[in-house]
């Protein structure tokens, strides 16, 4: 979305000797005795020369392993390349799952940043792992250079071509290859957006990315500005925004196909830094905070992919843009401010401020009536407490949140469902308005999600049986991905450091179930 950088990515399916690669990388597997090579296409001679030193060289098939030889004779490439691959599972596909390859080729091909083409003969028989090998390696070709000083620097890409090489000669494998790289470029926006530094991504300079790359395309972008939010009483947006000098928005996109077999509404937290406003936070966890916006970067990155995949879904995605400062304009401990819809909340701390802007969302897109609302939001610190940094907390309407997590499997995503305990909406009670927005802090993040579900529209006219039986509320999903959305450790397979762009390959492999 800000980086025009995309590698190219195409299936080879001709003789191995013309590929001309600057590097040939092949997968090595963990046996159950040691190292092996997995099947590729070398001739039998050259590709027992490498199996048999795998365990001289040093290589033990570990993920993420990279081994730099000299090339072969008779192949183009100057360097072959071997990559750890993990423990085989022992199933009879061969025993290296879809996610296995994404992994091992895209750690291929983020640690071979400086060459410029890459191919990559890793198992690639089916469509399903040509795609797989495909998806990863494009993962793994992401740098974030543009904020260097030097001209040298700023220029420096990640590997730009990419040969997956198959055997298969299949109509399918084509279209799953450009998928791959439509989401691929999906995943990389985000994390473009969520490294942008708070100094150049702000409410208003985070619509203008939003409407700048909407261009040639079908989406339509429409923006609220600080007026226009006054004027329909977002009360959320603007009580959190009101500290900074750099006003809220709220963005609505919309991919709206001709004959849509659903509606979805994705709607994401974007504070573009979360101070903690006058609730303040230490200096220590102020850092990172440039991350708090990564819900709406994903919301913002799904919807342009359901456009370039054509989706047969209307998705229409709301982001909630403010930024959280102290100043003499903040919002106070005890100010009482109204949601967008007419709930008051009376906000005892001001750092629980995501809370306030989805809500104002939430409530917005279910105004359209749509199937189903997803939000998507760095919300809670407990949500790294309960499940870690990889793994993603999704809560919400029983069946919708288990759909959810059900896609993220076929993604190659961790995302794990959480309940909302009966209880957990009890500590928001207030004794002058109808919520606050502080509630216990023992499941801190299930709390937060019972607060938002205050926000999901009832419906009383529509169609009852699209609706959520327990609530009569629109179906709704809550994704907590604090934690996930940056990667402060290492760079790890397709991972790097920094924004991590999680639960967009979740959310696009969800949309795409809809339809079949
Ligand atoms: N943006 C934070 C949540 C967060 C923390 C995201 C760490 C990523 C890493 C959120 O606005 C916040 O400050 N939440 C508070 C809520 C509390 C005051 C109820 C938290 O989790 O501590
Ligand atoms: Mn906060
Ligand atoms: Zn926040």
């Amino acid at each position: 979305m800000i980086s025009e950088f995309a590698p190219t990515v195409t299936a080879v399916s001709s003789a191995i000797q013309k590929v001309d690669a600057d590097a040939l990388v092949l997968g090595v597997a963990k046996g159950p005795e040691g190292p092996v090579l997995l099947p590729n296409p070398l001739a039998e001679k050259a590709a027992k020369g490498v199996s048999d030193s795998l365990t001289a060289l040093g290589a033990s098939g570990a993920a993420d392993q990279l081994l730099r030889l000299p090339g072969v004779d008779g192949y183009r490439s100057e360097t072959l390349v071997l990559v750890g691959v993990g423990k085989l599972t022992g199933e009879p596909d061969g025993g290296v799952s879809l996610e296995a390859l994404r992994r091992a080729a895209g750690s291929a091909v983020r640690q071979l940043s400086s060459a410029q083409s890459v191919a990559l003969a890793l198992p690639a028989a089916t469509v399903e792992q040509v795609a797989a090998v495909a998806e990863g390696a494009a993962l793994g070709a992401y740098n974030f250079p543009h904020f260097k000083g030097s001209e040298e620097a700023k220029a420096k890409t990640p590997v730009s071509e990419i040969a997956v090489l198959t055997e298969l000669r299949d109509k399918h494998t084509k279209p799953a290859v450009a998928r791959a790289s439509v989401v691929a470029a999906a995943v990389r926006a985000t994390r473009d957006l969520v490294n942008t530094p708070p100094s150049h991504l702000y409410p208003e300079s985070f619509a203008d990315v939003v409407k700048a790359n909407a261009k040639g395309t079908k989406l339509k972008v429409k923006v609220w500005d600080h007026k226009d939010l006054e004027k329909d009483g977002f009360g959320g947006l603007l009580g959190v925004g009101n500290g900074s000098s750099r006003k809220p928005r709220l963005v609505r996109i919309e991919h709206s196909p001709s004959r849509p077999v659903a509606h979805i509404a994705l709607v994401g937290k974007g504070i573009t830094f979360d101070t903690g406003g006058i609730s303040l936070k230490p200096a220590n966890a102020m850092t990172t905070m440039k991350l708090d916006m990564a819900g709406a970067a994903t919301v913002a990155a799904v919807v342009r992919a359901a456009a370039d995949l054509d989706l047969p879904v209307k998705v229409t995605g709301w982001l909630c843009l403010a930024e959280n400062m102290p100043s003499s304009t903040a919002q106070r401990p005890e100010d009482v401010i109204t949601i967008y819809g007419g709930k008051t909340v009376e906000v005892l701390n001001t750092d629980a401020e995501g809370r306030l802007v989805m809500a104002d969302g939430i409530v917005a897109a279910g105004e359209e009536s749509p199937d189903a609302i997803i939000d998507v939001a760095t919300l809670t610190g407990a949500q790294m407490i309960a499940l870690g940094l990889r793994t993603v907390g999704v809560m919400g309407q029983d069946a919708l949140r288990d759909r959810i997590v059900e896609a993220s499997k076929d993604a190659g995503e961790s995302h794990w469902a959480m309940p909302i305990p009966e209880e957990a909406i009890t500590s928001f009670e207030s004794p002058i308005a109808d919520l606050t927005n502080l509630g216990a802090r023992e499941g801190g993040m299930l709390n937060a999600a019972a607060f938002l579900r205050e926000f999901v529209p009832q419906r009383t006219d529509a169609d009852k049986d699209a609706l959520d039986p327990e609530s009569n509320r629109i179906p709704w999903a809550h994704i907590d991905l604090a934690g996930p959305a940056f990667n402060e450790k290492g760079a790890y397979n397709y991972v790097p450091k920094g924004g991590t762009g999680v639960t967009v390959r979740t959310l696009v492999s969800y949309l795409e179930g809809l339809s079949r």
